[in-house]
Formats: C-alpha cells, structure tokens, sequence
C-alpha cells in the first residue's frame, strides 16, 4: 500500500515541491531585469486599471488569498505600501519581522519560509540585507517571491514606480513601453549609488526605454566602474553639469548603515552634492526630483527642495502602492495565466 495514500498520511505530508527550472517561478519578481517591455507595460496598465478600480469590486480581485510580508530589515514605505495593496485586493497578509519572530532564536531564511508555506502562504515579499536573498527564498519554497530589496543589490518594485513617476510628468501618464518611450531623456541619480539596491534597479530599467542615466557622486560612493553597468549609463561628477542635461533628478540618501567604516566629510559632501534650492533654480528648474526615502533632510536634499513644486517625493510613494497592487495580482496569477510576461 502507498503509505502516503491515505487521506490522513497526505494532511500529515504536505505535497511535495515541484521540480522546476529557474526562475522557479513565473509570478516572482526577484529582479527587473525578469520583465520583458510587454511585461513592465503589464504592470504599468494593471497599476493604473487597479488603482481606478471600485474599491468593493477590487477587494474581490485576491479575496482570501493569503500573502506573507516577511522583513529583515526596517522599512516604512515598501512594507506599508506592500500590505495595503494586497490588503486592497482582498486579500489576507502576514507580517514576519526579524525583531519579534523566531528569527531572533537563529531561524534560517529557509526554515522560515518554508514554515510560512506551510502555513498556507501563496507568496512572499522580501525584505533582506543580504544580496540575493530572495533568490535563495524562492529556489527553497518554490513560491512566487517578490523582492522588496535584497543588501545592496536590487529593488525591483522601487524602480518600477519610479518610473510610473516620471512617465506620469514627462510622458503623460504612458503605461505602454517601448525601447524608445524614454528616448531623449536623461536622468541623473545622484549621492550613494555604490550602496544603493534603487540605484541599481533604475540603472537596469531605464535605459531599457531609451533613457540615458547620468550617475552623479564622489569617488567612494561611486567608483569609476559603475560606468560599465550598461548602455545608456555615463559619470558626470560635477553635479551642476548633471542637473543641467536632466529632465529627472533621483536623490539618494547616504547610507549609513552600509558604509562599514568609510569616513565622509559631509561638509564637502553637502557643498558638492546636496540639492539646495538656489541651484536647483539655476541648473535644473524644470527638472522633476525624485527620492526613493527615506529622506535625510539638510544632507542630501534641503527641506526646501524636498516640499518643493518640483518634488515628486510623495507621488512616488503613492505610486508604491498601485505598482505593488498590480505585482501582488501578477504574483498570485501568473501561473493560472500561463506564465511570466
Ligand atoms: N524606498 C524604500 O524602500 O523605503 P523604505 O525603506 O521605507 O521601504
């Protein structure tokens, strides 16, 4: 007799994982560089169709599905963002934080997501400090994982509403994208591009749509090799300069917790690099500015410029929650729907 035949031995057992090959996955989004033009315009088109959506009607969309937020680090706009978009689409979310969880007893990052699996979680967001942690997570659990930042390497959702932001100031509110959507325009990402997962995964998208990214900081937070990330990516240090040619500034926070040691004169750093209104006036008054948070107000940007006409810091926060809404959806039916577009 097959031991796990009876109906007792297969509540006892839960089925096995499937084999699968990588990506494990089609729901997951561990990086952006997972997504085809056809798939970010997906997500694009989704975010704006859920968030235009009847709240009584969208919170049927995931009713009941049961999705996992499980945190290793600290994080104010992708966790919240995060929950009230599944939460939006009716669906049941779970909050593991590594401070108030057996985490803190030394459980691994396998040990707990294969618990929250058994615990009947359909996906996981990750937040990790360590690159590449979400890849390990969805290799173990064969769930749908999306990553909500993994160490200094990628936050995919983050780059994905900074773009609805700028396409909403320099292309109409655009969701469907091409090679040449963003053709004829430079962003510049200035400050900690060395430590930054955002950076990163700006550097990865947007020259996609034919962006040219100018990478602005001093020598220890952006060595000279960034310039071989890819097509479309050249160092202006002169931060003036930068402002100059862009039509977007993204705004990035020293940080701190990732310097290991590296001392800054944040003096220096200030004079070369903060974003203060007079210069904002005389090189780039019709740029829009963009910061993922959180926001160190009178270091990388003035508070002036942070509530300025020209701050688009909010708005990218509120597109957090229609891009994950639209990523959470793709999440939990991406399988049904035949695959990864
Ligand atoms: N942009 C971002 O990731 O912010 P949080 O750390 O607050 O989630």
């Amino acid at each position: 007799m097959n031991p796990t035949a009876s109906p007792v031995r297969r509540q006892l057992h839960p089925p096995p994982l499937p084999a699968s090959p990588f990506p494990y996955h089609p729901g997951s989004l561990l990086s952006v560089s997972d997504l085809s033009l056809e798939g970010v315009s997906h997500i694009l088109t989704r975010a704006t169709a859920l968030e235009n959506a009847d709240p009584l009607v969208r919170d049927r969309i995931l009713a009941k599905r049961r999705v996992a937020l499980l945190f290793y680090e600290s994080s104010t706009r992708t966790r919240t963002s995060f929950e009230l978009a599944a939460k939006g689409l009716g669906a049941d979310t779970t909050l593991v934080s590594s401070l108030s969880s057996s985490i803190e007893k030394g459980e691994s990052l396998k040990d707990t997501g294969l618990t929250l699996r058994a615990l009947g979680a359909e996906t996981i967001i990750l937040r990790h400090s360590s690159s590449g942690a979400a890849w390990l997570l969805e290799a173990e659990t064969r769930l749908p994982v999306l990553n909500a930042g993994d160490g200094m390497h990628e936050h995919p959702t983050q780059a994905l509403l900074d773009l609805r932001t700028i396409l909403a100031h320099l292309r109409q509110g655009l969701t469907t994208v091409t090679a040449e959507t963003l053709a004829g325009v430079t962003v510049t990402i200035a400050g900690d591009i060395l430590h930054s997962r955002v950076a990163r995964s700006n550097m990865l998208l947007l020259p996609r749509l034919g962006a040219r990214v100018l990478l602005c900081g001093p020598k220890e937070l952006l060595p000279e090799l960034a310039a071989q990330a890819g097509p479309g990516i050249v160092i202006e240090r002169e931060f003036d300069a930068a402002l100059r040619q862009s039509q977007a500034v993204m705004m990035l926070r020293i940080q701190a917790e990732r310097l290991a040691g590296l001392q800054l004169d944040l003096e220096e750093y200030k004079a070369n690099y903060q974003l203060t209104g007079p210069r904002l006036a005389a090189h780039a008054p019709t740029a829009v500015i963009l910061h993922p948070g959180p926001i160190i107000r009178g270091l990388e940007v003035t508070a002036g410029v942070a509530d300025g006409v020209q701050s688009a810091i909010l708005e990218q926060v509120r597109n957090g929650v229609a891009i994950r809404m639209a990523v959470v959806e793709r999440a939990l039916t991406a399988a049904e729907q035949g695959g990864r577009a």
